[in-house]
Formats: structure tokens, C-alpha cells, sequence
């Protein structure tokens, strides 16, 4: 099973995805399926998906199913994204099927998410995480570091580019490729 770009036909799915997204602490409830659609802040996060420059979505697909899917996109303006550093900065979203978690999924997503990114162009990219969600073992595992705490939620970043605009990443460690790689072609 490789990640695969997000086909534009499939955007709609981002919405069921970012759902199962946000983090529902042991012993609460969790929220309507429409708080998606009707917080503000959480619609930007998938409403109008593939027109902004950032927007970038990757998935894994099983058996003709879309398991997991990981995206960014840059959310600034009056109400920033929950991970929002600044208007150059992606901000992550992830989420695997409940079924299909723990198996590597997450991190393999995440890993040609953080690869695309840079190949777009883009220095670092950030998230936010709650501090009890243990997808942060997964961030920190990929070289995501800790820039600031936002109440219960960690604000997270990860470099992409090097000084000298090498990638620095995850599967690609210490490898000196030129960005855009077909550019020029
Ligand atoms: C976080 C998530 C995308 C990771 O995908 P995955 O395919 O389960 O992850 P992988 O199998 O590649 O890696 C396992 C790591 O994911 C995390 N993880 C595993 N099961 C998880 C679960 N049920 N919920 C949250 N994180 C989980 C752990 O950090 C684990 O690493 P560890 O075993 O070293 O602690 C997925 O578990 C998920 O959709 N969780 C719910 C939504 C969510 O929390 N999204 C992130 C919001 S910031």
C-alpha cells in the first residue's frame, strides 16, 4: 500500500476525516458529526480544499478504500488554524480509519506528506496536538519538536529545509536533493 496524492474528486472526503481527526479525551463525549460543518474554524480546514496555494492532501487506500488521509494547508487571516505559525507555514491534519490504526499507516502518510511539502517548496510545517493524544510520540518520533504550549494542545513544528535547502526529513535524512526535483526537465 503506497500514499497516494488525493485525487480532487476525493476532497469531500476531508470532511468525514477531519472529524475523525479531532482528539476526544477518555470519558468524554464526543461531538455531533456536523461541528465540521457548523465551527467555523474547523470548515476551513477541508471547505474549498485544492484551490490555496499549501493545499496539499495525501492518502493510503485499501481494498478500493481510503483508510487514512494526511493534509496541509495554510489557514492565517483573523481566525487562524489551531497550529498556525505563520502565512508560509502548512498546518497538518491527520486521521486513520479507527480499524486501521497502529499499523504504520500514520507515519507513512506523514512521511511523503513531509517529503511533498518540501518538494512544494516549503521550509518547515507545523500542527497542533493535544498533550494526552498519543499521536505526539508519532510526531516526535518523525523530528517534530515542540515550539510552544497552547493551553492543552502543543504547538508543533518540523523543519524541512536545510541552510543550503537540502531536505531534511524522515526516509530522507542527510540526502542533498535539489528541490523540485523535475524542475527544469
Ligand atoms: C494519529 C494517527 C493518524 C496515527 O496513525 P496510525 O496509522 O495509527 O499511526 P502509526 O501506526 O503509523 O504509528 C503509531 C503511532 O501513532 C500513535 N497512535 C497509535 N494508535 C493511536 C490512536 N488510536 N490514536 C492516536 N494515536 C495513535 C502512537 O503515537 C503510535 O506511536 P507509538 O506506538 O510509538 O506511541 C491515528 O492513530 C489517528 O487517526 N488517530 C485519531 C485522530 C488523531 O489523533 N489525529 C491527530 C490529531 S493531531
Amino acid at each position: 500500500m503506497e500514499p497516494r496524492l488525493l485525487l480532487p474528486e476525493e476532497f469531500p472526503l476531508l470532511r468525514d476525516f477531519l472529524y475523525l481527526a479531532i482528539h476526544v479525551p477518555d470519558g468524554q463525549t464526543a461531538p455531533p458529526r456536523d461541528v465540521v460543518d457548523i465551527d467555523p474554524l474547523l470548515a476551513r480546514y477541508w471547505k474549498g480544499f485544492g484551490r490555496k496555494e499549501g493545499d496539499v492532501a495525501v492518502c493510503s487506500e485499501l481494498d478500493g478504500r481510503i483508510v487514512g488521509v494526511a493534509w496541509t494547508r495554510i489557514l492565517g487571516g483573523k481566525h487562524p488554524g489551531y497550529g498556525h505559525i505563520d502565512d508560509k507555514t502548512p498546518e497538518i491534519a491527520i486521521a486513520v480509519l479507527p480499524e486501521y490504526r497502529g499499523l504504520g499507516i500514520g507515519e507513512e502518510l506523514l512521511t511523503v506528506l513531509l517529503y511533498q511539502s518540501w518538494c512544494e517548496d516549503k521550509d518547515q510545517v507545523s500542527l497542533s496536538v493535544d498533550k494526552d493524544n498519543p499521536a505526539r510520540h508519532l510526531y516526535e518520533r518523525l523530528g517534530f519538536t515542540i515550539v510552544e504550549e497552547r493551553g492543552a494542545d502543543l504547538l508543533m513544528v518540523k523543519t524541512l529545509a536545510a541552510e543550503d535547502g537540502s531536505y531534511i526529513g524522515p526516509g530522507w535524512e542527510g540526502l542533498a536533493v535539489p528541490r523540485r526535483p523535475d524542475a527544469g526537465t
